[in-house]
This record gives C-alpha cells, structure tokens and sequence, in this order.
C-alpha cells in the first residue's frame, strides 16, 4: 500500500495537520492537492509550535518531500514568508524538499481585493478573505495566471491586463500593469527553483514503491460541489480531489482516512444543525480553544453530527477515521450524537440536497454519559475511562469502519494509534 488521501470528514479544522504530521513519519512524500492559504495547521512538537497555511503538514519531518499539487491556488508572496519560516525551524534547508506545480494557479493581489469587496455585501459567505474563490474563478474562466506564468514576463504582462480589464472600478485598476507585472515577476523567480511537473514525480515514486500522503485542505462539507453549497469553499475538498490535484488516476488511491472531530464545529456562514446554545457554545468553545488558525475567528460549535459523518464516509469512500479531539469532552456531564435529522415531518438520514432543507433540518440525538478522568496520558485504547469507550464504539458502530487513531492532545505523542497507516505494522 503506498497512496494515502487524509481529508477532513466535516466542516474543516478536523485537525488534519496533527494527523498529517503524525502519519508523514511513515510517508516519503506528502502532498497537499487544493485550496490555498484559507487552511491553517498548527503543528505543535517539542516545545515548536508552526502555523503553515500552503506548505503540508509533513514539513516538520526532514526528509519528507513537501508537494504543492496541481489543483492549489498558491498566494506566492505568503508561500516565501512561509518558506523563510521554515527554515529559521531549520526546516526545508535543501531545494528537493519543496516541490510546485506550475499547473496551480496563482492567488493575485486583485483577487484579493475582489474578494474583500464582495465580503461587504449581504451576499457574504464568511470566506477567510485569502483571495479563494476569486482565483478559483479566473481559473475556470481560462483567464487565470498559473504559478509557470509568473517566470514568462511577456505571458504574466498580457494576463494581467487581460484581468485587470474586469476590475475596472476597485482600487487595484489604478495600479499600473506593468509594476504588478514586476512584482509577480520577482516573487515568482524566488520560487522557480522548486518548479516540477509535480503529476509526472508523484506518478513515478508511486511506481518505485515510495509512499505518498495526499493531505485534504477544508472539509468534506466545505466542497464546492458536495458541501453545504454556497456556503463552501471554491475547490474539491472530497477524497476525489486528491486525484485531481496530485494528478493520479482513482485506481491508485488505496485507502481513504478521514478526519473528524469528536463534536463539530465551523467557521463562516451556512446551515449548522448541531450547533449549541449559546453558554454551551462558549464552554465548548473555551475548552477545545476553537478559534480560526488563519482569520482568529470564534468557531461555532456543536454536538458530533453523524448524519454529515455518515455522508463523508459514504462521499469519500473513507476506509478508516481519526476522531480528534476526544479530551475536550472530558467533564461534560452528557454527550449527545446526532443520528438524524428532522425537516417538517419527515426524519432522514442523510444531508439534505437543498439549502432550503438544510437550513430547516432539526438534529435527532442519542445521549451518552460524559467522563471526568483526564484522557491526556492515555495511549490505548483500553485504558480510556468506559463511558469514553463507549462513546468511540459508538462512533464506530455508526459509521462501520475502523476508528485508525484517536488524538487526545494537541502533542505529537497525546495519540492513541490504533492502525498504523499504509498498511504498517505496528
Ligand atoms: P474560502 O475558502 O476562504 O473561500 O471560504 C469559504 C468558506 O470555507 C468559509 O465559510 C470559510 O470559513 C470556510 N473555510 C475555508 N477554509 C477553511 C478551513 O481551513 N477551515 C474551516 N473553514 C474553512
């Protein structure tokens, strides 16, 4: 077995940068395939905390080669800052540890700027403002400036008077052609060393046996064409999107993990049924410090929705699930699962097809009792306090696929492995 995908099995922060970082120890290439730098992980290992939003959570094993994948959208001013931060960590000291596609697109200063003025309307979807959606756009408009672009100084020129004819009226049609041109020049000549036909490598290490994590961004219910629509995201957050933007073909993908938090929560506008009265939300809150890696936004919270698990294990084919997060729960008197939902009189199963339905649907919940022990220093799963155990197996029961891992602290080590990725032995 050497092709994993990991992606997030909600509404994003799942935490999928721990478990990336946890499993690139047994991983020779990790390889983040869309988004850009609307993602945020933290990665927390021997008294190091690093917040990287482009580059993969595997940058913190040396010798794990960092890929940033076709279907990205890459603000490259934010990648060199990044870049340069992760070498002050004497991280990515050598050029063959990065490597970018120059099929991905590039996130424009205009793009930005777009987005900020769109923001302000009553149409607002609640976007990190990194410039996302409107990259996206020009993309499949065939009018976007791709990372290769940037290093061709007469195609990068003609491209951005093309675009810059559709922003007549915001601030950056005042900005002269030519010094953008110069600046997209520059910033993209400092990144044109780790330039690869990032497809053709993944394609051959996967035929000579090396082992390639396909790290998600966002969150099964952010996809664009699966999510909570429009309240997503602009890319394919879904396990498919690990074969468009790697550019592998599906039958090389051999086992799916998705990534879930033991409760949900989500950031930005859209339909949220569990979501908790307000004092419970803020305790929730305050114990699993759920506030935005990217924006510092106060996260919404609620109860684990196993209609929308049900949904990501079915969407992403999941074969396996990490459950994050199991120590905030600890000292909650009662724990709830939704296992349905209810819209008028009807109780389904599975999301609802329509905003409408969606906005109106009322969670069914099974109650389970809560746990007082510190969980922090648990490493297996046995030694977890019984009415934790049962609460996982429920999970697992619901979801019928192996719980792979549970996380019990934001450390490297506060984990209890349950499956070794890529088929390994323990
Ligand atoms: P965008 O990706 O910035 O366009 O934002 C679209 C929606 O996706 C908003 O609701 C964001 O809050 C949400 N979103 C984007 N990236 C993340 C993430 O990494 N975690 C959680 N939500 C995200």
């Amino acid at each position: 077995m050497s092709a994993l995908v990991v992606i997030g099995a909600q509404w994003g922060d799942e935490g999928k940068g721990k478990v990336v970082d946890l499993y690139s120890e047994y991983a020779d290439i990790v390889v983040r395939c869309s988004g850009g730098a609307n993602a945020g992980h933290t990665l927390v290992h021997e008294g190091t905390t690093l917040i990287t939003h482009l580059i993969p959570s595997g940058v913190m094993h040396p010798g794990t080669v960092c890929v940033l994948g076709d279907a990205m959208v890459i603000d490259p001013w934010m990648l060199v800052d990044e870049i340069k931060n992760c070498q002050t960590h004497g991280l990515l000291a050598s050029n063959d540890d990065l490597l970018i596609s120059r099929r991905a697109h590039v996130v424009m200063p205009y793009h930005k700027t777009l987005e900020a003025f769109r923001e302000k309307k009553a149409s607002a979807i609640g976007t990190t403002l990194r410039g996302i959606g409107p990259a996206y756009e020009a993309k499949v408009a065939r009018r976007g400036v791709r990372m290769g672009d940037l290093i061709n100084k007469d195609r990068l020129r003609d491209l951005i008077t093309q675009n810059m004819e559709e922003f007549t009226g915001t601030d950056h049609a005042l900005d002269s052609v030519e010094s953008m041109t110069q600046e997209a020049y520059a910033i993209g000549k400092q990144l044109e060393a780790y330039y690869t036909d990032t497809g053709l490598f993944i394609y051959e290490s996967l035929q000579s046996n090396r082992r390639v994590l396909f790290e998600g961004a966002q969150g099964t219910m952010l996809d664009v064409d699966h999510g909570t629509y429009p309240y997503v995201t602009s890319s394919s957050t879904i396990s498919g999107g690990a074969c468009i933007g790697g550019g592998v073909g599906p039958t090389a993908i051999d086992a799916v993990i998705g990534i879930a938090k033991a409760y949900t929560t989500r950031v930005g506008h859209g339909p949220f049924p569990t979501r908790l009265d307000i004092a419970e939300e803020e305790n929730m809150r305050a114990l699993g410090n759920e506030f935005g890696a990217t924006t510092g936004r106060p996260r919404e919270c609620g109860w684990l929705d196993m209609v929308a698990l049900r949904y990501a294990v079915r969407i992403n084919g999941m074969t396996g699930l990490a459950l994050t997060k199991l120590d905030v729960l600890g000292g909650l008197d009662d724990l709830k699962i939704c296992t349905a939902y209810d819209i008028g009189d009807r109780r389904i199963q599975s999301p609802p097809d329509t905003l409408d339905d969606f906005s109106m649907a009322q969670p069914c919940y099974e109650s389970f009792d809560g746990w007082t022990e510190d969980i922090q220093n648990v490493r297996s799963r046995a030694d977890l306090p019984k009415n934790a155990q049962a609460y996982v197996k429920a999970i697992e029961t619901m979801l019928d696929i192996p719980l792979t891992l549970l996380s019990v602290g934001p450390q490297r080590q506060e984990s209890i492995e349950i499956f070794r990725p890529f088929g390994l032995q323990g």
